[in-house]
């Protein structure tokens, strides 16, 4: 792959929005962190969720495609390297949206989790808001309603227990400058996002959603 997200490490590591914040509060929370389980953090990016699961005791393996990460596996979450049921739990923050092939990468951290999948990313908005992310970040596939969401673990075999909606508020300029979006992008991206700028900030809503591993 050309590397993007490697040139974007230290972007990623020190991004406040990443490097704390409710969500991932809760996404830790709902992992039931405890001294002896078994993590796999995916799409690692700066290591913040691993960082925070191995302060609660817990021994986490960390996997991304980008080398620059630093990830203890490089890996696209399509094709994880793990035996089934490898894991007690699975987590992925803020990068499902990034995932070219979503069926497959939740059916592949559904196969390697022994016991919980916990997913925490962007909710979809509109297509305005889409297209504005496409924009600013041409690695941006798409972000899924509450209800998809709840489709693809339900179809990876998973049972949904727990769903939760938080807010994101960014500064636009920020989010804008951490993917380097040339303008006139950057400007056509503030156009379209409009009237939901205030402030020169903007709210995103995100899930944290947890799943049970009902087949093992
Ligand atoms: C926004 S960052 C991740 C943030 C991180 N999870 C956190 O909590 O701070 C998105 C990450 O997704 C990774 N990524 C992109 N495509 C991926 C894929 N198909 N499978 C797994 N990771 C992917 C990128 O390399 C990047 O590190």
């Amino acid at each position: 792959m050309t590397d993007i997200w490697s040139s974007r490490a230290d972007a990623f590591r020190e991004s406040p929005t990443h490097r704390e914040g409710p969500d991932l509060d809760l996404l830790v929370e709902m992992c039931e962190p405890a001294p002896g389980v078994k993590a796999l953090d995916v799409a690692t990016g700066g290591g913040h969720v691993a960082r925070r699961l191995r302060d609660e005791g817990c021994t986490v393996v960390t996997v991304d495609p980008a080398p620059g990460m630093q990830p203890d596996v490089v890996a696209r979450a399509e094709d994880l390297p793990f035996e089934d049921g490898s894991f007690d739990v699975v987590a992925c923050r803020i990068a499902p949206h990034h995932f070219r092939d979503i069926e497959r990468a939740v059916a592949e951290m559904a196969r390697v989790a022994q016991r919980l999948v916990v997913i925490e990313d962007n909710l979809f908005v509109d297509d305005e808001v889409e297209e504005a992310e496409r924009l600013r970040d041409p690695t941006h596939v798409r972000c899924y309603s509450e209800d998809e969401w709840k489709r693809l673990l339900t179809d990876a075999g998973l049972e949904v227990e727990r769903a939760e909606r938080l807010e994101r508020r960014r500064d636009v300029d920020d989010w804008l400058a951490r993917v380097e979006t040339p303008e006139p992008d950057a400007a056509r991206v503030k156009e379209l996002l409009g009237g939901r700028i205030g402030d020169g900030t903007m709210t995103f809503p995100s899930i944290v959603i947890r799943a049970r591993q009902s087949q093992r």
